[in-house]
């Protein structure tokens, strides 16, 4: 399926290109995170495609050291979405003006790992490496805590998660008003301490910087430069001292010049799990209270993307809206190997076999309802293939079969957005009948 979307050429300068679309033909071109996942996964099948995925995406970027969320390669940004996405002007960007997790360096050093066919791989990007790292400490940490900002709330790529329902508000990112801040943040030449300085509307990221951390602790071992391991604790012991919340056992992501907490329980308040450094006492907790809860995470497929016990949680399928309660693979994928680290060994299986149920099911879908286990939004969608990386060492030399390039068609698109459109309607009509009969009933 990897094959199937990966593309590869040359564009009109010559520069050369070969990435995995994440799922055509609704996502055509290169996006930051999805690329450093689909490396991850490659590394054992094809670590040439691996590294080529990662050389592209750090092609993409600028020689300041900023990488934009998404990159425009081979196919321009389509007509109907082009105004919405965060680039200089709505025409002719290579790539967009706006950041996206930024765990390139863990991503490298795990690709780099399986580079024995290719030696210098670790090190031939280190000074790139370094400047993208030190572009994001400078820029989107204007107060210095040693946690990074995001000013949109899709840099995260969890573009409409509830948590940022109250600072985004009419501006959310599955909200028409979106497009006055991608508007506002052009008219600032997307100067992210400028427009931090003017708005309010910025958040430290709880999960951005989760994985902040790790690829400065990643920096760190591919350069051996200490300095980074000492940035990556300071963000560490950030994450402890500013938005753990003793009361509620979570992690808060914090809005603003006054830090306020945005109380939504999300994965994100879990993600400190991954860290090395989370003291045992936090971890038990996120895990006990939160992760194996069944009125919370605890769901039958998967880890929700939100807990079900939040008013916002969503199972099912919504044109518009992601990432209000459906399970994702890269959250298993982040959170699995925590749990066995803290030694919940049965749990991380019954959550992965979860998984592998899913995937045999319904193929790789672009996320799963955590209740019922349909399979949902785009197919062939890239990174659920991180389930091959959760199941372990394939032993490498796997023989694939090529696959041709993968196209996909509109009016496949739309049919399985109808049906889905269509049992979500008719759950929630279902839902609404048991209710009104539960009224009726005497008694
Ligand atoms: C959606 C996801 C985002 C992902 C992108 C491409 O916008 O929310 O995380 O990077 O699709 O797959």
């Amino acid at each position: 399926m990897l094959a199937g979307n990966w593309r590869e050429g040359r564009i009109a300068d010559g520069t050369p290109y070969g990435f995995t679309c994440p799922a055509p033909p609704r996502y055509r071109h290169q996006w930051y995170w999805d690329s450093c996942f689909h490396a991850i996964v490659w590394r054992h099948f094809d670590p040439a495609r691996a590294r080529e995925e990662l050389r592209t995406l750090m092609r993409g970027g600028r020689l300041d050291g900023f990488i934009p969320h998404t990159v425009f390669w081979h196919d321009g940004a389509g007509w109907r979405r082009a105004p919405f996405y965060a680039t200089h002007s709505v025409r002719g960007n290579r790539g967009t003006a706006h950041i996206q997790t930024p765990l390139l360096a863990l991503a490298w050093e795990l690709v780099a790992e399986r580079s024995a066919d290719d030696p210098g791989f670790a090190s031939e990007a280190l000074d790139a490496l370094r400047l993208h790292y030190d572009w994001l400490g400078r820029h989107r940490d204007p107060d210095g805590d040693g946690l990074i900002s995001i000013i949109h709330p899709d840099e995260s790529g969890l573009d409409d998660s509830p948590k940022y329902d109250e600072v985004f508000g009419w501006m959310s990112h599955y909200l028409p008003g979106y497009f006055w801040l991608v508007e506002r943040s052009r008219r600032l030449r997307y100067d992210s301490r400028a427009i931090m300085a003017r708005y309010e509307e910025h958040v430290e990221d709880v999960l951005v910087n989760v994985f902040y951390a790790l690829s400065l602790r990643a920096l760190a071992r591919l350069t051996g430069d200490e300095a980074y391991r000492a940035r990556a604790l300071r963000t560490e012991q950030a994450l402890i001292e500013l938005c753990w919340d003793e009361d509620r056992g979570l992690f808060w992501d914090l809005a603003g010049s006054e830090h306020t907490a945005l109380r939504v329980s999300t994965w994100s308040s879990l993600a400190p799990l991954a860290l090395p450094s989370l003291p045992e006492r936090i971890a038990t907790r996120l895990i006990e209270e939160h992760l194996l809860d069944p009125r919370r995470y605890r769901a039958p497929y998967g880890i929700p993307s939100v807990s079900m016990a939040e008013p916002s949680f969503q199972a099912g399928w919504h044109l518009f809206r992601c990432w209000r309660g459906p399970s994702w693979m890269n959250t298993a994928w982040l959170l699995v190997p925590a749990l066995r680290r803290f030694g919940y060994g049965d749990e991380a299986d019954r959550i992965v076999a979860s998984c592998v149920a899913l995937v045999e099911r319904h193929g790789f879908r672009e996320y799963y309802n955590p209740l019922n286990g349909e399979g949902l939004a785009a197919r062939r969608f890239g990174w659920s293939t991180l389930l091959i990386d959760l199941l372990g060492d394939t032993g490498g030399a796997l023989a694939l079969p090529s696959e041709s390039p993968f196209v996909g068609s509109l009016r496949g698109e739309l049919r399985s957005m109808g049906v889905e459109a269509a049992s979500e309607t008719a759950r929630r009509l279902n839902r609404r009948a048991a209710a009104a009969a539960r009224r009726l009933r005497p008694g």
